[in-house]
């Protein structure tokens, strides 16, 4: 199999399907939502979808906890649905990533239920099972912690024995030491492109070689332990032996969830001649953003953010990133990139797109960002998502403890990106007919798909023009990138440059006008605009004073 690498030349679009469109009135989207607005999809001209797990799962962590990899998750619908999903979306043109969990499975999957039997159980080994420290072996193996807070470890009265869950305690990690482990999740990668899926975004997978012996963590209250199993000592062994046995035999793309990867060791996770992942999306660049270790809150330091992205930008050709702001686990951008944007959110969307979408690498547009969806003002009831409530119940010991969380998490999280998608002013915001299983943002009377899709100043139909000028265009795909105003911290400007081809990309990410000085070796070069979200924006670069959040593209000779 050749792989023709048309990730290169592809925007995606992420469906977090729980939170999608309701098909059927019982507040929890589905397959036959998405296939409902396949047409929606189509016109935003997005070349592939990833799809947030939709297989079985008691949705501890919404379906990051699976329970059956090969069939689909109850409220979604059926295998039936899935194949006319795939169908829909690649008679459109459209290819289909799916999200591979494979550092952990749900405690409720088959193999869980029977390694849990007994010592000596076949599927004992395809988990990580030790025995407590302390004389009666009631303390934790070692000292690491969950990423959902406390312990990641849970003891089994069964066996007396504790087995590792890097995140809930409904999420047992899986033992990749064990080869039929290993062949597992390659028969379920291959069942599925086999049905004509085009790839896997996959989950955590840095996390999964622990090194031998899982020694102690060095001393970290939130995530100890890490620095043990962060592209451990045979992770590179096992993506080449899954990229071998599956994602080779198919002209297939796959995206690593890889928190902890820097730019240090970007290159032997993702260069085309390593054959591991295609990809990865790495956090760096959103630390600074907002909070400092997750608590300090802080303003986007723009130069750092721009210094960042700029180091990946600096990797080989063989080398693609991924372009993204947001997902299912991060807030919404408007405001955390932006600063206070209010009276431009069509500015500070669209000039976030254009500063994100025109570098080189793969973007990834989160459902709702397209029409510039935003954090939501939850009470603690509101909040859905398990890291919240285990986050909450650790900190209800510490003086201040819930008072410093909640404020954390109204900036930070995950909730925000997951109210459900604001399709109309209509009730329920078009997600749904009956009650939703999350709260709907209120403001949606004023953001959603058909307001926004009729407006004059449309954050959906910008993306779509944009995502139309990148199409094809090799400059952007495969351009040299260079930041022009590097030392600026309101202005993040940039050249793409291949052969004789130079393109100009200048944004104001300021709520006010700020000059921008062209560097002299522009001055006195015909130029000529691509794209603006300003209207009148000026046909030729030259100085100027930015607008708001103004963000041009020009052509320079
Ligand atoms: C990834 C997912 C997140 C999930 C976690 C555990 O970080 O994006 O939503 O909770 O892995 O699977
Ligand atoms: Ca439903």
């Amino acid at each position: 199999m050749i792989k023709t690498r048309w990730y290169k030349d592809a925007v995606v679009y992420q469906i977090y399907p729980r939170s999608f469109c309701d098909s059927n009135g019982d507040g929890i989207g589905d397959l036959r939502g998405i296939i409902s607005k396949l047409d929606y999809i189509k016109d935003l001209g997005v070349d592939a979808v990833w799809l947030s797990p939709i297989y079985k799962s008691p949705n501890d962590d919404n379906g990051y906890d699976i329970s059956d990899y090969t069939d689909i998750m109850d409220e979604f619908g059926t295998l039936d649905d899935f194949k006319e999903l795939l169908e829909g979306l690649h008679s459109r043109g459209i290819k289909l990533i799916m999200d591979l969990v494979a550092n952990h499975t749900s405690d409720e999957h088959y193999w869980f239920r029977e390694s849990k039997k007994s010592v000596d159980n076949p599927y004992r080994d395809y988990y990580i099972w030790r025995k407590g420290r302390g004389k009666d072996g009631k303390k934790p193996p070692n000292n690491w912690t969950s990423s959902f807070g406390g312990k990641a470890w849970e003891y089994d009265e069964t066996t007396g024995e504790w087995y590792l869950h890097l995140f809930s305690r409904k999420q047992p990690d899986l033992n990749w030491e064990n080869p039929k482990v290993r062949q597992e999740i390659a028969d379920i990668c291959n069942y599925w492109m086999d049905m004509g899926v085009d790839g896997f975004r996959c989950d955590v997978i840095t996390y999964i070689s622990k090194k031998s012996g899982l020694p102690d963590g060095k001393f970290n209250p939130i995530f100890c332990g890490s620095e043990q199993y962060v592209v451990g000592p045979r992770y590179h062994e096992f993506i080449k032996e899954l990229n071998a046995a599956s994602w080779s035999r198919y002209d297939s793309f796959t995206v690593g969830e890889a928190a902890g990867i820097t730019i240090s060791n970007a290159y032997e996770c993702i260069d085309e001649s390593v054959c591991e992942l295609d990809t990865v999306f790495s956090f760096e660049h959103l630390c600074y953003a907002d909070m400092y270790f997750l608590v300090i809150p802080h303003r986007l330091s723009l130069k750092k953010f721009k210094k960042i992205l700029g180091s990946w930008q600096a990797l080989p050709k063989t080398c693609q990133n991924t372009l993204f702001l947001e997902n299912h686990d991060q807030p919404r951008s408007l405001g955390r990139f932006t600063g206070n944007y209010s009276g431009f959110r069509y500015e500070a969307a669209t000039a976030l797109a254009v500063a994100m979408q025109l570098q080189r690498g793969t973007p990834f547009v989160y459902q709702g960002q397209e029409i510039g969806m935003t954090n939501c003002k939850f009470a603690d009831k509101d909040y859905q998502d398990i890291m919240f409530r285990q986050i909450m119940d650790i900190v209800k010991y510490i003086p201040f403890g819930k008072c410093l969380a909640r404020y954390c998490f109204s900036r930070r999280a995950r909730d925000h990106a997951r109210t459900p998608m604001q399709w109309s002013a209509g009730e329920n915001a078009g997600f749904s007919s009956g009650k939703p299983w999350m709260m709907v943002n209120p403001n949606y009377k004023f953001i959603n798909a058909n307001k926004d899709m009729s407006a004059d100043k449309s954050i959906y139909k910008f993306y779509a023009k944009l995502h139309a000028y990148r199409k094809g265009n090799d400059v952007i795909i495969d351009g040299d990138y260079k930041d022009i105003c590097p030392n600026s911290s309101d202005i993040f400007a940039y050249e793409r440059k291949l052969g004789d081809k130079t393109v100009l990309v200048v944004v104001n990410f300021k709520n006010k006008a700020v000059k921008f000085k062209l560097p002299a070796e522009y001055v006195g070069r015909a130029s000529q605009l691509q794209l603006s979200n300003y209207a009148d924006a000026q046909e030729r670069i030259a100085d100027t004073k930015l607008r708001p959040y103004e963000a041009s593209v020009y052509s320079v000779d």
